[in-house]
């Protein structure tokens, strides 16, 4: 589910042309995370940049800057982020499809698909933290509900959920959501691991977090310590925004930024 919403804007944009996987990525996990649903802004910003700046400054970068003030408004801390980046001319697709995890993926297979990104196990953790924001189709949900309530989920948030997705076989095209995080929606903070720590995670991946020993004790340190999440989604974004761009005499800047310039 998310790899089908994540793949169908890539297609309808052309956005992976002109991106490194680790922004990609970025904004793939952003997309869903924080339910960025059309990139036009991208184009306003790109319009005022080359106004006073032509030529110079690259629609990597402008993406990559937009995540990171998405992140401050949304609550988090101030990431430092390189810039610098060039727009690539070649297409990222593929990859990118073999990159993004399943919503019904398990544990060690997000694990090891992050690892492939240079993200390790923490910052890994630390990124999930951004389902601090957002919500979730019931079609993702239902399965831990229906025909029997899913013996890891706390029995009255299963009754609660099972209000918000009453029925087992939810139409897709419905708006039947649940949030992640119903205390503190709008906010990244680290009320996302303190649900989970009580059987209140939405997706099985997540709860999954909770009984994987090579991953319990980060959920219990940003459930305790909510600067040390915020340190934490910092660095994990900076490892991602920082995987494998082009630099240099790599790549161009874009006029446009979903058309390789002319020649
Ligand atoms: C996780 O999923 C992968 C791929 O579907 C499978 O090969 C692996 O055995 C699963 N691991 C566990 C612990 O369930
Ligand atoms: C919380 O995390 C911050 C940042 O990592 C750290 O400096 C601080 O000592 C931690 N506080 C506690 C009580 O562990």
């Amino acid at each position: 589910m998310i790899k089908e919403t994540v793949l169908k804007l890539y297609k309808s944009t052309e956005i992976q042309q002109f991106l490194g996987l680790g922004i990609s990525f970025m904004i793939a996990w952003l997309r869903m995370s924080f339910g960025m649903r059309n990139f036009k802004y991208i184009d306003t910003i790109k319009k005022t940049v080359e106004s006073e700046c032509p030529s110079t400054v690259s629609c990597a970068d402008i993406i990559a800057l937009s995540a990171r003030d998405a992140v401050e408004l949304l609550g988090g801390s101030h990431i430092e982020m390189k810039m610098g980046r060039k727009d690539s001319l070649l297409s990222y697709t593929a990859t990118v499809e073999d990159f993004i995890p399943n919503h019904n993926d398990n544990i060690s297979l997000v694990i090891s698909r992050f690892q492939s990104i240079a993200v390790d196990i923490e910052a890994m953790v630390a990124l999930l933290g951004a389902h601090s924001v957002g919500r979730v189709h019931c079609l993702n949900i239902v399965h831990r509900l229906y025909p029997t309530i899913d013996p890891t989920l706390d029995p009255s948030y299963a009754e609660f959920l099972k209000r918000r997705c009453p029925t087992p076989d939810p139409d897709s095209n419905s708006v039947e959501y649940a949030r992640n995080d119903p205390e503190t929606p709008m906010v990244l903070d680290n009320m996302y691991y303190k649900l989970l720590l009580s059987h209140k995670g939405l997706l099985l991946v997540y709860q999954q977090l909770t009984s994987d020993p090579s991953t319990l004790s980060y959920v219990k340190s940003m459930a305790a310590n909510n600067s040390y999440f915020q340190d934490l989604f910092a660095r994990a974004m900076i490892l991602l925004s920082e995987n494998n761009p082009l630099t240099g005499d790599q790549g161009e800047v874009r006029k446009d930024c979903w058309y390789v310039n002319a020649r």
